[in-house]
């Protein structure tokens, strides 16, 4: 290990506590940004797309794509009808992360998973930046029709999802969709403004649980990250190999998101048992 590398650990440690006020860096990081992909909610039971099992194993290479929400939308709604069945519980990751935001110490958190774990936690929403959208809203197909629901109201009102919902609002047989950003569509530009800037204030870049394969969020922290912070790699694969080529991550664990979210920051979970 380098000193480079147990400085890091050292001072994701002291980031368990509370920053005091003072200016004095080595007690830990203040600006924390992670970006976050499916491996940290597959301890939750959701699978993640591309490996072994996962959803593009389940429901098809092409579940995501625009031209499925067009041609063959059931294939969308059976989807979310198997996600809404489940009540997953956020993982040790979104419970760092409610730590971090409590101890001051949370920048942002850019992710690409639509499960709405992070929200479920606790995290302050407006650090929560979802640029892939989110499975908790519905909203209409068409471009200017501002028809929306919950995910609960959704829910409530359809409670067999056996066809696909046209809008309630503008009434031209428009689908109420997922309000989640499928290939062939732009990620939201305020979503994006948001992440870059948190990507570039940080002093700590933690990325975890995702392959890195999907642009643009693939290349945001290449282009966005300064040199001044460090830089940490969680997943059981290695990174890319557009950022193995310039050594871009200080710190790299191929390990469970759980167990690596763990020896980081410790203190979040050595919780004194009530029975004790
Ligand atoms: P992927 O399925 O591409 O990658 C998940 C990564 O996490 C893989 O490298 C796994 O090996 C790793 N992994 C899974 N479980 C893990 C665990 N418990 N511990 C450690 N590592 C684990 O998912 P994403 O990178 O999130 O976009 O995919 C990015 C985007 O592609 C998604 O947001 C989605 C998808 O198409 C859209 O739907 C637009």
């Amino acid at each position: 290990m380098t000193d480079k590398q147990s400085e890091i650990l050292q001072k994701c440690a002291r980031s368990c506590e509370k920053v005091d006020g003072c200016e004095d860096n080595n007690e830990g990081y203040r600006n924390i940004v992670f970006l976050i992909g499916a491996g940290a909610s597959t301890s939750a039971g959701i699978p993640d797309f591309r490996s072994k099992g996962g959803l593009y194993e389940r429901y098809g290479p092409d579940l995501f794509q625009r031209l499925t929400l067009e041609c063959f939308p059931q294939k969308i709604y059976d989807f979310y009808r198997d996600f809404a069945k489940e009540d997953y519980a956020p993982t040790s990751v979104h419970e760092a992360l409610v730590g971090l935001n409590a101890a001051g110490r949370l920048e942002g958190v850019v992710t690409q998973n639509i499960d709405g774990l992070e929200d479920k936690a606790g995290v302050d929403k407006n650090l929560v930046h979802c640029v892939h959208g989110s499975l908790s809203r519905f909203r209409c197909s068409r471009y200017l029709c501002e028809g929306s629901l919950t995910a609960e109201e959704y829910n409530r009102l359809l409670p067999t999802h056996e066809t696909p919902p046209q809008c309630y609002l503008c009434g031209q047989n428009s689908l109420l969709r997922p309000d989640i950003v499928l290939f062939g569509e732009s990620l939201d530009s305020a979503t994006v403004g948001d992440s870059l800037r948190a990507l570039r204030a940080c002093d700590l870049f933690v990325c975890i649980g995702t392959s890195l394969r999907v642009q643009p969020t693939a290349s945001m922290p290449l282009e966005n990250v300064t040199k001044r912070a460090h830089r940490i790699w969680i997943n059981r694969d290695p990174p890319p190999d557009m950022y193995q080529e310039n050594g871009f991550f200080d710190l790299c664990m191929q390990d469970e998101c759980d167990s690596a979210i763990k020896a980081l920051f410790p203190l979040f979970f050595n919780k004194p048992s009530p029975h004790a």
